[in-house]
Protein backbone atom coordinates (compact mmCIF):
# COMPACT_ATOMS: atom_id res chain seq x y z
CA UNK A 1 0.00 0.00 0.00
CA UNK A 2 0.97 3.84 -0.82
CA UNK A 3 0.92 6.08 2.18
CA UNK A 4 -2.24 7.86 0.34
CA UNK A 5 -3.76 4.41 0.60
CA UNK A 6 -3.27 3.65 4.61
CA UNK A 7 -5.94 5.45 6.58
CA UNK A 8 -4.32 5.75 10.27
CA UNK A 9 -6.86 5.71 13.16
CA UNK A 10 -6.07 5.97 16.85
CA UNK A 11 -7.48 3.78 19.67
CA UNK A 12 -7.18 3.49 23.02
CA UNK A 13 -5.69 0.55 25.14
CA UNK A 14 -5.69 0.66 28.14
CA UNK A 15 -7.35 2.73 31.15
CA UNK A 16 -4.98 5.42 32.68
CA UNK A 17 -4.48 6.39 36.38
CA UNK A 18 -3.59 10.52 36.79
CA UNK A 19 -2.39 11.53 33.40
CA UNK A 20 -2.31 9.23 30.50
CA UNK A 21 0.97 8.55 28.37
CA UNK A 22 1.50 7.60 24.55
CA UNK A 23 1.28 4.04 26.06
CA UNK A 24 -2.17 4.30 26.44
CA UNK A 25 -2.80 5.05 22.48
CA UNK A 26 -2.05 2.97 19.56
CA UNK A 27 -1.97 3.78 16.07
CA UNK A 28 -3.53 1.39 13.45
CA UNK A 29 -2.91 1.17 9.85
CA UNK A 30 -5.79 -0.25 7.45
CA UNK A 31 -6.90 0.44 3.97
CA UNK A 32 -8.57 3.84 3.24
CA UNK A 33 -12.33 2.75 3.31
CA UNK A 34 -14.44 2.13 0.87
CA UNK A 35 -18.12 4.22 1.16
CA UNK A 36 -21.10 1.74 1.25
CA UNK A 37 -24.44 3.02 -0.42
CA UNK A 38 -25.66 5.42 1.92
CA UNK A 39 -22.45 6.73 3.05
CA UNK A 40 -19.68 8.98 2.29
CA UNK A 41 -15.40 9.00 2.59
CA UNK A 42 -14.52 12.12 4.49
CA UNK A 43 -10.54 12.53 4.00
CA UNK A 44 -10.58 15.19 7.19
CA UNK A 45 -8.34 18.04 7.61
CA UNK A 46 -8.76 19.35 11.35
CA UNK A 47 -9.46 17.40 14.29
CA UNK A 48 -10.18 18.66 17.63
CA UNK A 49 -9.03 17.14 21.36
CA UNK A 50 -10.63 18.20 23.90
CA UNK A 51 -10.46 17.86 28.10
CA UNK A 52 -13.60 15.78 27.73
CA UNK A 53 -12.06 13.18 25.80
CA UNK A 54 -9.99 12.67 29.18
CA UNK A 55 -13.07 11.83 31.02
CA UNK A 56 -14.31 9.02 27.99
CA UNK A 57 -10.93 7.64 28.50
CA UNK A 58 -12.50 6.39 32.32
CA UNK A 59 -15.06 4.38 30.05
CA UNK A 60 -17.02 6.20 27.66
CA UNK A 61 -14.50 5.37 24.94
CA UNK A 62 -14.40 1.54 23.91
CA UNK A 63 -10.79 0.46 24.40
CA UNK A 64 -9.05 -0.99 21.14
CA UNK A 65 -11.51 0.33 18.92
CA UNK A 66 -11.40 4.09 16.93
CA UNK A 67 -11.34 6.80 19.12
CA UNK A 68 -14.22 9.45 18.52
CA UNK A 69 -13.85 13.37 18.24
CA UNK A 70 -15.01 16.54 16.51
CA UNK A 71 -13.23 16.46 13.36
CA UNK A 72 -13.59 18.91 9.41
CA UNK A 73 -12.80 17.33 6.44
CA UNK A 74 -13.73 16.83 2.60
CA UNK A 75 -15.90 14.44 1.10
CA UNK A 76 -14.09 12.71 -1.47
CA UNK A 77 -15.89 9.51 -2.29
CA UNK A 78 -19.49 9.48 -2.00
CA UNK A 79 -22.42 7.25 -2.38
CA UNK A 80 -25.09 9.55 -1.40
CA UNK A 81 -26.39 12.17 -3.35
CA UNK A 82 -26.96 14.36 -0.17
CA UNK A 83 -22.96 14.01 0.77
CA UNK A 84 -21.48 15.71 -2.91
CA UNK A 85 -17.91 15.11 -3.38
CA UNK A 86 -15.82 18.27 -2.77
CA UNK A 87 -18.24 19.17 0.35
CA UNK A 88 -16.42 20.37 3.69
CA UNK A 89 -18.46 18.90 6.40
CA UNK A 90 -17.86 18.63 10.42
CA UNK A 91 -18.35 15.42 11.71
CA UNK A 92 -18.12 13.50 15.12
CA UNK A 93 -15.96 10.61 14.03
CA UNK A 94 -12.55 11.90 14.60
CA UNK A 95 -9.04 10.94 15.80
CA UNK A 96 -8.46 9.31 12.56
CA UNK A 97 -7.30 10.31 9.21
CA UNK A 98 -10.36 8.79 7.24
CA UNK A 99 -14.02 8.69 7.89
CA UNK A 100 -17.12 7.31 6.73
CA UNK A 101 -20.44 9.41 7.36
CA UNK A 102 -23.92 8.60 6.67
CA UNK A 103 -25.92 11.63 6.11
CA UNK A 104 -27.02 12.32 9.51
CA UNK A 105 -23.79 12.05 11.03
CA UNK A 106 -22.87 15.06 9.57
CA UNK A 107 -23.44 19.19 9.11
CA UNK A 108 -22.17 20.87 6.09
CA UNK A 109 -20.70 23.83 6.77
CA UNK A 110 -22.09 27.22 5.81
CA UNK A 111 -19.67 29.47 3.76
CA UNK A 112 -18.35 32.57 5.01
CA UNK A 113 -16.07 34.38 3.07
CA UNK A 114 -13.01 35.44 4.75
CA UNK A 115 -13.60 32.96 7.73
CA UNK A 116 -10.90 30.89 8.13
CA UNK A 117 -12.15 26.70 8.44
CA UNK A 118 -10.37 26.78 11.30
CA UNK A 119 -12.52 28.90 12.96
CA UNK A 120 -15.62 26.31 13.18
CA UNK A 121 -13.65 23.77 15.35
CA UNK A 122 -12.91 26.54 17.55
CA UNK A 123 -14.82 30.18 17.98
CA UNK A 124 -17.68 29.08 15.85
CA UNK A 125 -17.48 25.60 17.04
CA UNK A 126 -18.53 23.69 20.10
CA UNK A 127 -15.55 25.95 21.95
CA UNK A 128 -17.23 29.10 20.76
CA UNK A 129 -20.54 27.92 21.66
CA UNK A 130 -19.98 27.11 25.01
CA UNK A 131 -18.51 29.90 26.12
CA UNK A 132 -21.50 32.16 24.42
CA UNK A 133 -24.21 30.04 26.11
CA UNK A 134 -22.33 30.20 29.29
CA UNK A 135 -22.40 33.99 28.60
CA UNK A 136 -26.03 34.70 27.51
CA UNK A 137 -28.07 32.19 28.65
CA UNK A 138 -26.33 31.33 31.60
CA UNK A 139 -25.21 33.99 33.42
CA UNK A 140 -27.21 36.31 31.86
CA UNK A 141 -24.25 38.76 31.30
CA UNK A 142 -25.62 42.84 32.23
CA UNK A 143 -23.63 45.54 31.06
CA UNK A 144 -20.76 46.38 33.18
CA UNK A 145 -20.01 43.02 34.99
CA UNK A 146 -16.89 42.53 36.42
CA UNK A 147 -16.03 38.94 35.27
CA UNK A 148 -13.43 36.24 36.53
CA UNK A 149 -12.59 33.47 34.27
CA UNK A 150 -10.66 30.48 34.91
CA UNK A 151 -8.63 28.68 32.45
CA UNK A 152 -8.86 31.97 30.74
CA UNK A 153 -6.24 31.22 27.99
CA UNK A 154 -7.58 28.00 27.25
CA UNK A 155 -10.16 27.56 24.06
CA UNK A 156 -13.46 28.21 25.96
CA UNK A 157 -11.75 31.07 28.31
CA UNK A 158 -10.35 32.83 25.03
CA UNK A 159 -13.42 32.60 23.64
CA UNK A 160 -15.04 33.96 26.68
CA UNK A 161 -12.90 36.85 27.57
CA UNK A 162 -13.45 37.88 23.86
CA UNK A 163 -17.13 37.60 23.77
CA UNK A 164 -17.54 38.92 27.38
CA UNK A 165 -16.12 41.90 26.43
CA UNK A 166 -18.31 42.80 22.90
CA UNK A 167 -20.83 42.25 25.10
CA UNK A 168 -20.32 44.66 27.25
CA UNK A 169 -18.81 42.86 30.88
CA UNK A 170 -17.16 45.29 32.97
CA UNK A 171 -13.67 44.40 34.39
CA UNK A 172 -12.31 40.93 32.65
CA UNK A 173 -9.64 38.98 35.34
CA UNK A 174 -8.31 35.52 34.05
CA UNK A 175 -6.25 33.03 35.87
CA UNK A 176 -3.75 30.62 33.68
CA UNK A 177 -1.06 28.63 34.23
CA UNK A 178 2.24 30.26 33.25
CA UNK A 179 3.18 33.54 32.92
CA UNK A 180 3.79 33.56 28.83
CA UNK A 181 -0.24 33.06 29.03
CA UNK A 182 -0.69 35.71 31.48
CA UNK A 183 0.70 38.51 29.13
CA UNK A 184 -1.12 37.10 26.50
CA UNK A 185 -4.36 37.42 28.09
CA UNK A 186 -3.91 40.79 28.64
CA UNK A 187 -1.18 41.97 26.01
CA UNK A 188 -3.77 40.11 23.44
CA UNK A 189 -7.49 39.13 24.61
CA UNK A 190 -8.51 41.89 26.38
CA UNK A 191 -8.06 40.71 30.22
CA UNK A 192 -8.16 43.79 32.39
CA UNK A 193 -5.99 41.32 34.50
CA UNK A 194 -4.63 37.72 34.83
CA UNK A 195 -2.69 35.63 37.39
CA UNK A 196 -0.79 32.57 37.31
CA UNK A 197 -2.74 30.41 39.44
CA UNK A 198 0.33 28.58 40.75
CA UNK A 199 2.47 31.55 42.40
CA UNK A 200 0.33 31.68 45.11
CA UNK A 201 -2.99 30.80 47.04
CA UNK A 202 -6.14 31.97 44.53
CA UNK A 203 -8.04 33.87 46.82
CA UNK A 204 -4.73 35.98 47.56
CA UNK A 205 -4.31 36.64 43.79
CA UNK A 206 -7.98 37.35 43.13
CA UNK A 207 -8.18 39.76 45.80
CA UNK A 208 -5.61 41.66 44.26
CA UNK A 209 -6.41 41.51 40.85
CA UNK A 210 -10.31 42.17 41.46
CA UNK A 211 -10.21 44.27 44.95
CA UNK A 212 -14.12 45.49 44.52
CA UNK A 213 -15.37 41.90 44.31
CA UNK A 214 -16.75 39.96 40.67
CA UNK A 215 -20.04 39.38 39.58
CA UNK A 216 -19.75 36.46 37.46
CA UNK A 217 -17.31 33.52 37.80
CA UNK A 218 -16.99 31.40 34.63
CA UNK A 219 -15.37 28.04 35.92
CA UNK A 220 -13.46 26.23 33.98
CA UNK A 221 -11.46 24.71 36.30
CA UNK A 222 -13.48 23.47 39.89
CA UNK A 223 -10.91 23.11 42.51
CA UNK A 224 -9.39 26.22 44.69
CA UNK A 225 -10.43 28.46 41.92
CA UNK A 226 -14.02 28.04 42.80
CA UNK A 227 -13.71 28.80 46.52
CA UNK A 228 -11.80 32.05 45.91
CA UNK A 229 -14.24 32.92 43.41
CA UNK A 230 -17.35 32.45 45.65
CA UNK A 231 -15.33 34.43 48.35
CA UNK A 232 -15.13 37.41 45.66
CA UNK A 233 -18.12 37.30 44.37
CA UNK A 234 -20.39 40.45 45.45
CA UNK A 235 -25.04 40.21 46.23
CA UNK A 236 -26.24 38.41 43.57
CA UNK A 237 -22.87 36.88 41.69
CA UNK A 238 -23.61 33.99 39.82
CA UNK A 239 -21.25 31.12 39.02
CA UNK A 240 -21.09 29.49 35.44
CA UNK A 241 -19.81 25.89 36.05
CA UNK A 242 -18.70 24.99 32.65
CA UNK A 243 -15.86 21.94 33.42
CA UNK A 244 -13.83 21.20 35.75
CA UNK A 245 -10.25 20.30 34.20
CA UNK A 246 -8.51 20.38 37.69
CA UNK A 247 -9.79 17.08 38.35
CA UNK A 248 -9.53 14.75 35.57
CA UNK A 249 -6.16 13.50 36.22
CA UNK A 250 -6.55 13.77 39.49
CA UNK A 251 -9.62 11.69 40.63
CA UNK A 252 -8.56 11.38 44.73
CA UNK A 253 -7.74 15.28 44.93
CA UNK A 254 -10.29 16.35 47.61
CA UNK A 255 -13.47 18.20 46.77
CA UNK A 256 -13.48 21.96 46.05
CA UNK A 257 -14.22 23.80 49.35
CA UNK A 258 -16.05 26.75 49.50
CA UNK A 259 -18.17 28.66 51.89
CA UNK A 260 -22.09 27.70 51.77
CA UNK A 261 -23.00 29.92 53.62
CA UNK A 262 -21.68 32.61 51.51
CA UNK A 263 -24.54 30.95 48.88
CA UNK A 264 -27.40 32.32 50.65
CA UNK A 265 -25.77 35.63 52.31
CA UNK A 266 -25.06 37.00 48.89
CA UNK A 267 -28.29 35.33 47.01
CA UNK A 268 -25.85 33.68 45.03
CA UNK A 269 -26.69 31.39 41.61
CA UNK A 270 -24.18 28.50 40.79
CA UNK A 271 -24.97 26.94 37.35
CA UNK A 272 -23.58 24.15 35.13
CA UNK A 273 -24.86 23.47 31.77
CA UNK A 274 -23.76 21.15 28.98
CA UNK A 275 -23.20 22.20 25.61
CA UNK A 276 -24.53 19.81 23.82
CA UNK A 277 -28.43 20.91 25.36
CA UNK A 278 -27.59 24.26 23.55
CA UNK A 279 -27.25 23.32 19.91
CA UNK A 280 -30.03 25.32 18.76
CA UNK A 281 -27.84 28.79 19.90
CA UNK A 282 -25.65 27.80 16.49
CA UNK A 283 -26.99 30.07 14.42
CA UNK A 284 -27.37 32.78 16.92
CA UNK A 285 -23.41 32.18 17.99
CA UNK A 286 -22.62 33.04 13.66
CA UNK A 287 -24.90 36.08 13.94
CA UNK A 288 -22.63 37.80 16.45
CA UNK A 289 -19.06 36.28 15.79
CA UNK A 290 -19.12 36.13 11.97
CA UNK A 291 -19.70 39.54 11.34
CA UNK A 292 -16.87 40.77 14.21
CA UNK A 293 -14.13 38.08 12.47
CA UNK A 294 -14.83 39.65 9.25
CA UNK A 295 -14.82 43.09 10.55
CA UNK A 296 -11.69 42.02 12.75
CA UNK A 297 -13.15 43.12 16.38
CA UNK A 298 -13.28 39.36 17.08
CA UNK A 299 -9.25 37.11 16.75
CA UNK A 300 -9.06 33.87 16.55
CA UNK A 301 -7.56 32.10 19.69
CA UNK A 302 -5.86 29.05 18.07
CA UNK A 303 -2.67 26.90 18.74
CA UNK A 304 -2.28 24.52 15.56
CA UNK A 305 -0.46 21.46 15.30
CA UNK A 306 0.77 19.86 11.95
CA UNK A 307 0.24 16.39 10.85
CA UNK A 308 -2.50 14.04 12.24
CA UNK A 309 0.82 11.78 13.84
CA UNK A 310 0.57 14.01 16.60
CA UNK A 311 -2.96 14.09 17.86
CA UNK A 312 -2.05 12.11 20.86
CA UNK A 313 1.03 14.38 21.54
CA UNK A 314 -1.65 17.25 21.29
CA UNK A 315 -3.95 16.10 23.84
CA UNK A 316 -1.67 15.20 26.34
CA UNK A 317 0.02 18.53 26.11
CA UNK A 318 -3.35 20.18 26.46
CA UNK A 319 -3.83 18.57 29.78
CA UNK A 320 -1.08 19.72 30.77
CA UNK A 321 -1.65 23.51 29.48
CA UNK A 322 0.38 23.09 26.55
CA UNK A 323 -1.79 25.08 24.29
CA UNK A 324 -3.14 28.89 23.95
CA UNK A 325 -6.40 29.26 22.89
CA UNK A 326 -8.00 26.48 21.13
CA UNK A 327 -5.60 23.61 20.61
CA UNK A 328 -6.29 21.98 16.73
CA UNK A 329 -4.79 18.96 14.97
CA UNK A 330 -4.57 19.63 11.04
CA UNK A 331 -3.72 17.35 8.16
CA UNK A 332 -0.23 17.91 6.72
CA UNK A 333 -0.59 19.71 3.61
N1 LIG B 1 -19.97 22.25 29.64
C1 LIG B 1 -19.66 21.94 28.40
O1 LIG B 1 -20.49 21.56 27.58
C2 LIG B 1 -18.23 22.09 27.96
C3 LIG B 1 -17.88 22.22 26.60
C4 LIG B 1 -16.54 22.43 26.25
C5 LIG B 1 -15.57 22.46 27.25
N2 LIG B 1 -15.94 22.28 28.56
C6 LIG B 1 -14.96 22.37 29.65
O2 LIG B 1 -14.36 23.65 29.55
C7 LIG B 1 -13.04 23.60 30.09
C8 LIG B 1 -12.06 24.18 29.07
O3 LIG B 1 -12.09 23.35 27.90
P1 LIG B 1 -11.26 23.76 26.60
O4 LIG B 1 -11.66 22.82 25.53
O5 LIG B 1 -11.35 25.20 26.37
O6 LIG B 1 -9.78 23.36 27.04
P2 LIG B 1 -8.55 24.35 27.21
O7 LIG B 1 -8.90 25.31 28.28
O8 LIG B 1 -8.17 24.89 25.88
O9 LIG B 1 -7.41 23.36 27.67
C9 LIG B 1 -7.35 22.85 28.96
C10 LIG B 1 -6.58 23.83 29.85
O10 LIG B 1 -6.83 23.49 31.20
C11 LIG B 1 -5.82 24.02 32.00
N3 LIG B 1 -5.55 23.12 33.11
C12 LIG B 1 -5.11 21.84 33.06
N4 LIG B 1 -4.98 21.34 34.32
C13 LIG B 1 -5.34 22.33 35.16
C14 LIG B 1 -5.41 22.44 36.58
N5 LIG B 1 -5.09 21.41 37.39
N6 LIG B 1 -5.81 23.60 37.12
C15 LIG B 1 -6.14 24.66 36.33
N7 LIG B 1 -6.09 24.62 34.97
C16 LIG B 1 -5.70 23.46 34.39
C17 LIG B 1 -4.59 24.18 31.11
O11 LIG B 1 -4.24 25.58 31.07
P3 LIG B 1 -3.27 26.27 32.16
O12 LIG B 1 -1.94 26.36 31.51
O13 LIG B 1 -3.91 27.57 32.37
O14 LIG B 1 -3.24 25.40 33.39
C18 LIG B 1 -5.08 23.73 29.74
O15 LIG B 1 -4.60 24.53 28.70
C19 LIG B 1 -12.80 22.13 30.45
O16 LIG B 1 -13.09 21.96 31.83
C20 LIG B 1 -13.80 21.40 29.61
O17 LIG B 1 -14.14 20.14 30.15
C21 LIG B 1 -17.24 22.10 28.91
Amino acid sequence: MTKSEIALTVHQTSRPTGFPTPAHFRFVESPVPEPAPGTALVENLYWSVDPYHREMMDGDFELNAPLEGRALGRIVASRDPSLPEGEIVFHRSGWRTHSVVRPEEVRRLPHHDGVPLSAYLSVLGGTGLTAYVGLTRIARLREGDDVFVSAAAGGVGTATGRFAKLLGAGRLIGSAGSAEKVKYLTEHVGYDAAFDYRTAPVAELLAEAAPDGIDLFVDNVGGDQLGAAVGALRERGRVVRIGTVGQYNTPDAPPALFNHADVVEKSLRIEGFLVRDHRDAQEELYEFAVPRLRAGTLALDETVVDGFELIVEAFLSMLRGGNTGKILVRAAA
